[in-house]
């Protein structure tokens, strides 16, 4: 059994601490929002006073945290993972991040004998919480060994994508197909009220055939009853498209279908629906066709 460290209690944390700690191993704590600790802390794991505090206290350190600021921050910045490291601490950053942010992170944490994981995931919270994410992981191949009875305990399909800051890369791909196909998800809902159609019928004939997606799949039965609640925040994919949009600029790749997807977002946030689940980019579209969605009785 490991001692292991985890840092970040958002939607994905919580779930994902929670199987660690289930599975028998010693669990050190810490976030900003203290309060979210709270259930963890009555199922048995123990409260870091601070990130450092978290590393000090742990062989491995998990982070699960917004954006490349907040990965940063926590690991970099003061009172964070690297000022409580020591030779031998295994770092694994599952925030998605810039694949350049990764790199110079784990350039950093080397330089103190910290060997660091890119490893972000896909899936929901629920399937955080049943263990059956998809885990891309970049990093060193032994490092990656070490960590991989951790891995099988979040994940279901577990990706080694190369060296560091290829998980992350990884994983901005694969956010586009997802940001492209709940975007694609909510025209064909939209276009179908307008023409007509009880929405339902889409949801229905796109679950066999070529047109069926995971994002209509999951997406689509919460759009019709209008359940915004967030899963994944129209700010994370906004930040995740983003961030695969700066990635194509440096490789010469253009990405129509993604800039448009990522423009629908902005007006979603820019409407003070960012902390809304990403599908919420249906209203943004209701509003433009002049149509409500909605299931007929
Ligand atoms: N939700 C999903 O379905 C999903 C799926 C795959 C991947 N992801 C990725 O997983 C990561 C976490 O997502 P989430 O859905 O769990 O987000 P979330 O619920 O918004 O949680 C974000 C976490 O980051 C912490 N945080 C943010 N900025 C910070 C800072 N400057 N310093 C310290 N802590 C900071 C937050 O602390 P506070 O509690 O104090 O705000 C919170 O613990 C993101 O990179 C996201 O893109 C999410």
């Amino acid at each position: 059994m490991h001692r292991i460290g985890f840092i970040g209690l958002g939607l994905m944390g919580q779930p994902m601490s929670r199987r660690l700690l289930d599975a028998g191993h010693s669990l050190t704590v810490w976030n900003r929002t203290a309060d979210k600790a709270k259930g963890l802390l009555a199922a048995g794991a123990a409260w870091g006073a601070s990130a450092l505090a978290v590393a000090q206290a742990s062989d491995i350190v998990f982070t699960m945290v917004t954006d490349s600021a907040a990965s940063e921050e926590v690991i970099c910045g003061r009172g964070g993972v690297l000022e409580g490291s020591r030779p031998g601490l295994i770092l694994v950053d599952m925030s998605s991040i810039a694949p350049e942010i990764s790199r110079s992170i784990a350039a950093r944490a080397q330089a103190k004998g910290v060997s660091m994981l890119d490893a972000p995931v896909t899936g929901a919270p629920r399937l955080a919480a049943e263990g059956k994410l998809g885990i891309m992981v970049g990093g060193p191949r032994e490092t990656f060994a070490a960590c991989r009875p951790l891995f099988e305990r979040l994940g279901a399909k577990i990706v080694y994508a190369g060296g560091s800051g290829m998980g992350t890369t990884l994983k901005l791909v694969n956010n586009l197909i997802l940001g492209v196909a709940i975007e694609a998800a909510a025209e064909a809902l939209v276009l179908a009220t307008k023409a007509g159609l009880d929405p339902q019928a889409v949801i229905e004939i796109t679950s066999v055939g070529g047109a069926r997606t995971g994002a209509m799949e999951t997406r689509g039965p919460r759009m019709v009853r209008r359940d915004f609640t967030p899963h994944f925040s129209a700010s994370n994919m906004y930040k995740d498209l983003s961030t695969a949009l700066r990635l194509a600029e440096e490789c010469g790749v253009s990405l129509p279908a993604a800039s448009i997807s990522r423009e629908i977002l902005r007006a979603a946030k820019s409407q003070g629906k960012g902390d809304q689940d990403s599908c919420v980019v249906m209203t943004v579209l209701e509003a433009m066709a002049n149509t409500i969605v909605k299931l007929r009785d």
